[in-house]
């Protein structure tokens, strides 16, 4: 570039010379929140890894989700934490189980609201693995095969409940054909899938498995199953078999550590492609303002607004409600 009096700052001198050609921007309808729902009424119970997000009771689920919606966020995701956790996590495929319940009060509430569940069964089972166990030669593992027929029950019966989405994050190869086959044959080609496509072994994710319980029961790690954060080329191909099975949005999990991944995605198959910024990324940002380390207010704009430069659609966040709440103001 030879271009001797091109001088870029002087485009920055006001806040409206920047508005003008600031080249990507946040909206409410970037935003999917995501609720962890428990058994009872009434309850809000603080997640203490997560400030200011909660365990809320299907009641308390659905204010929240009213809100978000007051605020122009398009959708939800939905956990489930269960009464009663077993071995390959039955309570998750039950009508009267507590994500069904969810769902049906949500969309009740606000038939317009999108509702995605988040098909997985490490919220329901004892172990807190994402799927059946079973003894290989004397060595414990998560069985491929034998999971997809739960997911398969998990999807048809999210879709009953009234989702609109299924957005399964167990990672087992072969489960959005099993979930698109299956939701088909119960007659809902309706139902749509987000596929956690590109979903690594991660760090990150300790706050989540405090909201859900699994911290403490999970024994071992996860990856014989998610992916090795060293790689790119993989997280192109999960996505690809993915798209070739029939999702209908993608994801990349976790958001910013994993931003060359969104990017490389966004740009070779021009999907919808959405980004998790994981309960740790949060919890980072959150914990580091609480002590005056930073102002976390800028540092979440700042954070999600290089989901949208890398070319994300959209993003999985807790910040959605106080990120929408600030646009509206602004
Ligand atoms: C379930 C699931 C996890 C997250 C979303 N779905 C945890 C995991 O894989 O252990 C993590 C989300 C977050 O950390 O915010 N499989």
């Amino acid at each position: 570039m030879n271009y001797p009096d091109y001088r870029p700052r002087r485009m920055r001198r006001t806040e409206n010379l920047r508005r003008m050609i600031r080249e990507t921007r946040l909206a409410p309808e970037d935003f999917i929140y995501p609720l962890f729902v428990v058994p009872g009424s009434g309850v809000a119970k603080p997640i203490s890894s997560l400030p200011g997000q909660f365990n809320f009771s299907v009641d308390k689920a659905v204010e929240a989700a009213q809100q978000a919606a007051d605020l122009g966020i398009p959708a939800v995701i939905l956990f489930g934490v269960p009464e009663k956790k077993d071995s390959v996590g039955s309570e998750a495929w039950k009508e009267s189980g507590i994500v069904q319940k969810a769902i049906r009060a949500i969309k009740k509430a606000r038939p317009e609201l999108v509702v995605m569940a988040d098909a997985c069964f490490c919220e329901y089972t004892d172990h807190g693995h994402c799927g059946v166990i079973v003894d290989h030669n004397g060595t414990k593992e998560v069985d491929n095969d034998q999971t997809l027929p739960l997911l398969m029950k998990q999807a048809i019966s999210f879709a009953a409940a009234g989702a609109d989405f299924v957005a399964p994050s167990d990672m087992m190869d072969g489960r959005i054909g099993a979930i698109r086959t299956a939701l088909d044959a119960a007659g809902r080609t309706d139902v749509q899938i987000m596929a956690y496509a590109a979903k690594y072994a991660s760090a990150f994710y300790g706050p989540f498995r405090d909201a859900v319980g699994s911290a403490k029961t999970l024994s071992g790690d996860k990856r014989t199953y998610q992916m090795d954060p060293g790689n790119t080329d993989e997280a192109l191909r999960e996505v690809e078999l993915d798209i070739a099975e029939g999702a209908d949005m993608v994801m990349v999990k976790p958001g910013l550590p994993y931003l060359d991944v969104v990017q490389r995605v966004k740009e070779t198959f021009g999907m919808p492609t959405f980004a998790y910024q994981v309960s740790g990324e949060y919890a980072m940002i959150k914990a580091a303002a609480q002590h005056g380390w930073l102002d976390g207010e800028r540092a979440m704009l700042e954070s999600l607004i290089a989901f949208k430069r890398a070319g994300a659609d959209g993003v999985l966040t807790y910040f959605a409600p106080r990120v929408a709440e600030k646009l509206a103001k602004s």
